[in-house]
C-alpha cells in the first residue's frame, strides 16, 4: 500500500473507532445469556412436567364434580376406532393429531400432550424433568436478582428500560419507522424496545418466578399469601403456562428484530459490549 493509502486507511480506522461505543454492561450481558440458556431448559423440562397432567384449570382446585378446565390436550378414540389428538381451549375442541396429544411415526406413536422431541428428557420421566426444571429455575431467579440489583445500581433500569415522556412522544414515529423496517443505531433503546423489555423484565419474569413459587408446597407453608395473590395453585399454574406462551411470542419477535436490525452489530454488543452507531455524515445503518 502507498503512504497515501496507509494514511487513508489509518483515518478510516480512526473514524470507525469513533463510531464504536460501549453499549451493554457486563451485568446486562452476563444475565442475558444466563436466562436465555435457563429459559431453553425451563421450557423443555416444563413441557415434560405438563405432560404428567396435561390440563390447566382456573380456581383453587381440579375435580371430577365440576369442569373448571381452560385447556386440555389428550388422545381420544374416534368413532372409527382410530386414536386422535384433541386439544380443548376454553371449551372449543381442535383436532391436533400429529402435533399435540398424538404424535410421531406410526411405528413409534407417542400419546403424550407435547411430542417427545419437545421435552427434556425426551422419554417420559417426570422426576428427571422436575430436577432439571428446578435447577434452571434457581439459575434463572439468581440471574434476575443480579440483573435487578445491577440495573438499579448502575441506572440501566431508569435510563434504558422504563419508558419516559420523551419516549412516548416519539412512539408514533418509532412505529412508522418499524413498519418501514428503518432502524436507527444510536445505541439507545427506542420506545417499542423499552416497552417490550419492560414487559419481559418487570412483568413476565417476576410473574414466572412468583407463580412457580406458588406451586411449591414448601412455599405455601412459608408464604401462604402467594396462594391468595394468585387465586390458588391451579390458577397459578395456568398463569405460569400463559406467561410461557407470551415469552415464546416475545422470543420470536426478538430474534426477528435482532436479525432485521443488523445481527453482527447487535450480537457483538450483547457479547462484548461494543456497538457501532450510525455514521451521522453518511446516514446509513451500522452493520
Ligand atoms: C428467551 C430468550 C431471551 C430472552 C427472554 C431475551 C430477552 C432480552 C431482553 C429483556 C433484552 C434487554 C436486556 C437489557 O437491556 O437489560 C435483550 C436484549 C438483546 N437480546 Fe435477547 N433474549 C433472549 C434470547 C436472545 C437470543 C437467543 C439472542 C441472539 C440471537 C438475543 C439477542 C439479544 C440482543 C442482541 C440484545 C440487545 C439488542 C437490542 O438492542 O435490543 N436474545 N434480550
Amino acid at each position: 500500500m502507498t503512504t497515501k493509502g496507509n494514511e487513508a486507511h489509518a483515518i478510516e480506522s480512526e473514524l470507525r473507532a469513533d463510531l464504536t461505543i460501549r453499549r451493554h454492561r457486563l451485568a446486562t450481558r452476563l444475565t442475558h445469556w444466563m436466562w436465555a440458556a435457563a429459559l431453553f431448559f425451563l421450557l423443555l423440562s416444563g413441557l415434560q412436567i405438563f405432560n404428567a397432567h396435561p390440563a390447566l384449570y382456573i380456581g383453587q382446585q381440579s375435580g371430577f364434580d365440576f369442569d373448571n378446565s381452560v385447556l386440555s390436550i389428550q388422545p381420544i378414540r374416534d368413532a372409527d376406532g382410530s386414536i386422535k389428538g384433541e386439544t380443548t381451549v376454553l371449551g372449543r375442541r381442535f383436532d391436533t393429531t400429529g402435533v399435540l396429544g398424538v404424535s410421531g411415526p406410526q411405528e413409534h406413536r407417542s400419546y403424550s400432550a407435547f411430542p417427545a422431541w419437545l421435552t427434556v428428557p425426551s422419554y417420559h420421566d417426570l422426576a428427571t424433568g422436575r430436577v432439571v426444571h428446578f435447577f434452571f429455575a434457581w439459575l434463572f431467579a439468581t440471574a434476575y436478582v443480579l440483573w435487578l440489583l445491577a440495573s438499579l445500581f448502575n441506572g440501566h433500569l431508569g435510563r434504558d428500560i422504563v419508558p419516559g415522556r420523551t419516549d412516548f412522544r416519539a412512539l408514533p414515529q418509532t412505529v412508522i419507522d418499524h413498519l418501514r423496517f428503518r432502524f436507527g443505531h444510536d445505541g439507545r433503546y427506542n420506545c417499542l424496545q423499552k416497552l417490550a423489555y419492560a414487559a419481559v423484565l418487570l412483568l413476565f419474569f417476576p410473574l414466572m418466578i412468583l407463580t412457580g413459587l406458588t406451586m411449591s408446597p414448601g412455599m405455601n407453608a412459608a408464604w401462604p399469601w402467594l396462594l391468595e395473590l394468585f387465586g390458588g395453585r391451579q390458577t397459578a399454574r395456568t398463569i405460569h403456562f400463559t406467561v410461557m406462551l407470551l415469552l415464546l411470542a416475545f422470543f420470536a419477535v426478538h430474534l426477528f428484530m435482532v436479525f432485521a436490525a443488523g445481527p453482527i452489530n447487535e450480537m457483538r454488543s450483547m457479547i462484548t459490549g461494543r456497538y457501532r452507531i450510525d455514521d451521522p455524515h453518511k446516514g446509513g445503518p451500522a452493520r
